[in-house]
């Protein structure tokens, strides 16, 4: 029997090259312009462990969701507590926040996290059961100032990655409020037409029928183009708000659409939410998401602080990278393969190997004599930039013989300034 991984899931690996999203190199440029963005934005990192009590995810993520009620990986301990593997990040952020006082030590608070979320869905391309993300929590304000500043730093991500043809979707759904007075209207609308919706529509009716404005079935999407606007139903101070919100984006030059049926699929926001879709794609289209959670943190029984956050897929990055050609900058990579030709060099390179890496040069050696022209042929295989070959004459001559493996070039050096060489031309580069 062979074993396979399961369904909906993928490993990351640095060969063969035969799916480039699922290379480590990829994930890891990625992963360092995220680092590099959150240091410019003042992000500090938090990381949670991947599985909490299941109630954190019913309370936090909210029952009428999907993630929640239908998604939510879930396991009995051995002591027969109910466990799930983390379907989001903004629960336990938020549970780690209230748990470690984290409140008490600055009034705003800027946290980002990268790592693995489990939802159990449909597998295909875009959506798996074990995805990546990249989040931010930002605790603390209710300035729509803060507002801007996420999204600009979200777009700001795809922009460093050069990723082109994106949409940013844009709404506001308020607080509680106006969110009462638009349910009503808009069950006043639907209730008649109860039988015509999808079951899923029918079931939200009850649960949560601000989702039904995102339903993914036809019909239902017919009948909800005459639905009543949310928009129309923001108390002056909802409205107030998100006006601001728009002239601030203006200002900045953020182009938005602004897209009343975007309500999002957790049950935490209030006021803006956002979404950021790549506009060459129909379906798993949204590369990152987020919004506004006033209530959150007290919900959870933490202090009364608002947030606004938002979460974006990294398989969906990469894979945007990859559809759109466009170029990952390569990390760095093996700097010197060294090339013992003789018994009599073998001790030495290995000791050589050693102290270079004891420099932080990227070093690589042949532990056994090997032919010539497959040592470089190894060392192409691993693309290392330079070859170091050392054999008797060199030996004798204490000198080694340096191959510049793009160019062909080559230079003896003597022994005595090797390392202080090599040490220089891998720092300089
Ligand atoms: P979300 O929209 O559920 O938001 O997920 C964020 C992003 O994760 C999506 O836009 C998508 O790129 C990616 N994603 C979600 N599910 C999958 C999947 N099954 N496979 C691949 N990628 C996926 C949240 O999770 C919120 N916690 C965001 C947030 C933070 N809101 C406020 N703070």
């Amino acid at each position: 029997m062979t074993f396979q991984i399961p369904k909906g899931l993928f490993d990351i690996i640095p060969y063969p090259e035969t799916e480039a999203w699922k290379l480590s190199k990829n994930w890891q440029y990625v992963e360092s312009v995220i680092k590099k963005l959150c240091l410019d934005y003042n992000y500090l990192e938090i990381r949670t462990p991947i599985f909490e009590k299941t109630d954190l995810f019913l309370r936090g993520v909210g029952e009428s969701s999907d993630i929640a009620s239908k998604e939510l990986y879930t396991f009995e301990d051995k002591a027969k507590r109910l466990m799930s593997l983390r379907p989001e990040g903004t629960a336990c952020v938020m549970r780690a926040f209230i748990e470690n006082k984290m409140a008490f030590d600055r009034k705003i608070h800027k946290l980002y996290y990268i790592g693995p979320m489990f939802r159990y869905d449909r597998p295909q391309k875009g959506r798996y059961r074990q995805h990546h993300q990249f989040g931010i929590e930002c605790i603390g304000s209710n300035n729509y100032k803060y507002d801007a500043e996420v999204i600009d730093m979200l777009l700001s991500l795809f922009n460093r990655l050069k990723i082109k043809n994106l949409k940013l979707l844009i709404n506001s759904i308020g607080d509680f409020e106006s969110r009462e007075n638009y349910k009503n209207a808009l069950l006043k609308f639907l209730k008649p037409k109860e039988n015509l919706l999808s079951q899923d529509s029918k079931d939200r009716l009850i649960k949560n029928p601000l989702r039904i404005l995102d339903s993914k079935d036809k019909s239902d999407q017919e009948i909800i183009k005459e639905a009543p606007v949310i928009l129309d139903f923001l108390t002056k101070e909802a409205k107030d708000r998100f006006n601001s919100l728009l002239s601030l984006l203006d200002d900045l030059k953020i182009k938005y659409k602004i897209d009343h049926k975007l309500v999002r699929g957790l049950d935490y926001y209030d006021d803006t939410v956002f979404e950021i879709i790549r506009d060459d794609l129909g379906a798993q289209n949204s590369l990152g998401g987020g919004g506004r959670y006033n209530k959150l943190l007290k919900s959870l029984k933490g202090e009364d602080l608002p947030g606004i956050g938002f979460a974006c897929g990294i398989e969906r990055v990469i894979q945007t990278l990859i559809d759109q050609e466009i170029e990952i900058n390569q990390l760095d990579s093996l700097f010197l393969y060294i090339i013992p030709l003789t018994d009599k060099s073998l001790e030495y390179t290995f000791k050589l190997t050693k102290e270079l890496r004891d420099h932080l040069v990227p070093t690589e050696v042949e532990k056994d004599i090997t032919k010539l022209p497959k040592a470089l042929s190894n060392a192409s295989k691993l693309k290392a930039q330079y070859a170091l070959i050392i054999g008797d004459d060199e030996i004798n001559n204490k000198k080694a013989l340096l191959k510049n493996l793009a160019t062909r070039e080559q230079k003896t050096i003597s022994f005595d300034k090797l390392k202080i060489f090599l040490n220089d031309l891998y720092h300089k580069i």
